[in-house]
């Protein structure tokens, strides 16, 4: 098989871009001996039948700007308790925040005899699977920490009108959802630009803005009608990171980083460079959105195929820790049915859908 494995053992320093402010440590303290669950087993394991059932939940995500009070408490609460943890509990925020750094800048190389290569889950065909991963296990710890295992990260429904700009409510100083390090002039009611261009930000009316971001929704999500399109290139054992980013990775997931990210910051920390992105609370909701794109484009127009047929992308693997303090060793294969994950997108007009530009 040439499916992608990190060796999670030899995790190492990552690659930083120029003048970092944090240090290239990412990886996580591993227990000894080295153990892990596979994923399959875990999913007819006791402890997660018992989370399962219940509850009897399938866990609903709701666009942030539409969430209540309460959930906005809870949020706030179980963030602030992840980032109270010791700093080496995995399940610690800044824990957290470095399981993406070491996956992002070459923390793990791949497996021998191809060492020399070293893993990055951005620009291929593993952007979509590892993402939904990630924030899966983020949304388990962080319900479980706060006591109610049907808890659902909220998506930031940025590609809906309303939601076009940042959920006031992660703008608040002193709410544990506020970051410092973004850009300042981006708060709310500013409207998001989905097409970012950081090197020329462009001027436009709340309604060209609209206008155009819908528009431009519609390219990425309907026009990008194949896989290669939309998914990202082919990234194999052996192969060189970054073959190639999908319609929606490219934009707007990454020009919503570029956007966010603060501006005196010499890589647009933290939100503007992947080593620092998921120390911003705002990541998680920003991701659940883009998780649910990937959702949405498999079933636009009767259904689109993503790479399922491709053994080596379902035996993709990844390493995450759970809310139990397990690890947990993950294949792409295992994350296709979100119900079977426990969780489901609320469903939302998608404004887009029928704009032809
Ligand atoms: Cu791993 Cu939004 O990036």
């Amino acid at each position: 098989s040439r499916a992608i494995s990190p060796d999670f053992t030899k995790c190492g320093p990552v690659d930083l871009p120029p003048n970092a402010i944090t240090s290239p440590y990412c990886c996580p303290t591993l227990a000894t001996p080295f153990k892990f669950i596979d994923f399959k087993d875990y999913l007819i394991n006791a402890t997660y039948n018992k989370y399962k059932n219940n509850s009897s939940i399938i866990r609903v995500r709701r666009p942030a700007h539409l969430v209540d009070d309460e959930f906005i408490a809870k949020l706030e609460k179980g963030i602030a308790i992840m980032k109270s943890l010791p700093n080496d509990d995995p399940r610690n925020f800044i824990q957290q925040a470095k399981v993406h750094c070491a996956y992002c800048n070459g923390g793990y190389p791949q497996k021998h005899p191809f060492q020399d290569q070293k893993i990055d889950v951005h620009r291929s065909w593993l952007f979509f699977p590892f993402h939904r991963f990630y924030i899966y296990f983020f949304e388990r710890i962080l319900g479980t920490l706060i006591g109610d295992p049907s808890f659902a990260l909220p998506y930031w429904n940025w590609d809906s009108i309303q939601g076009m700009q940042i959920p006031s409510y992660f703008t608040t100083p002193n709410s544990s959802l506020y970051h410092k390090l973004r850009h300042y002039k981006h708060m709310p009611p500013h409207l998001v630009d989905l097409n970012y261009d950081i090197l020329s930000p462009k001027i436009r009316t709340q309604d060209q803005q609209i206008s155009y971001n819908l528009a431009f929704m519609y390219k990425q999500m309907v026009l990008a009608n194949t896989k290669e399109l939309f998914m990202g290139s082919p990234y194999r054992l052996g192969d060189p990171a970054q073959p190639g980013p999908g319609s929606v990775e490219l934009a707007p997931h990454n020009t919503i980083h570029d956007w966010l990210g603060a501006v005196d910051t010499p890589n647009h920390e933290d939100m503007g460079t992947f080593y620092t992105a998921a120390r911003d609370p705002i990541f998680y909701a920003h991701h659940s959105n883009v998780d649910r794109l990937w959702e949405l484009w498999t079933k636009l127009e009767g259904g689109r195929r993503d790479y399922r047929d491709d053994p080596n992308w379902l035996d993709s693997k990844f390493f995450f820790y759970d809310e139990n303090l397990n690890l947990v060793r993950v294949k792409v294969r295992d994350c296709l049915d979100t119900k079977l994950l426990g969780y489901v997108y609320e469903e939302v007009d998608l404004p887009w859908l029928n704009v032809n530009p």
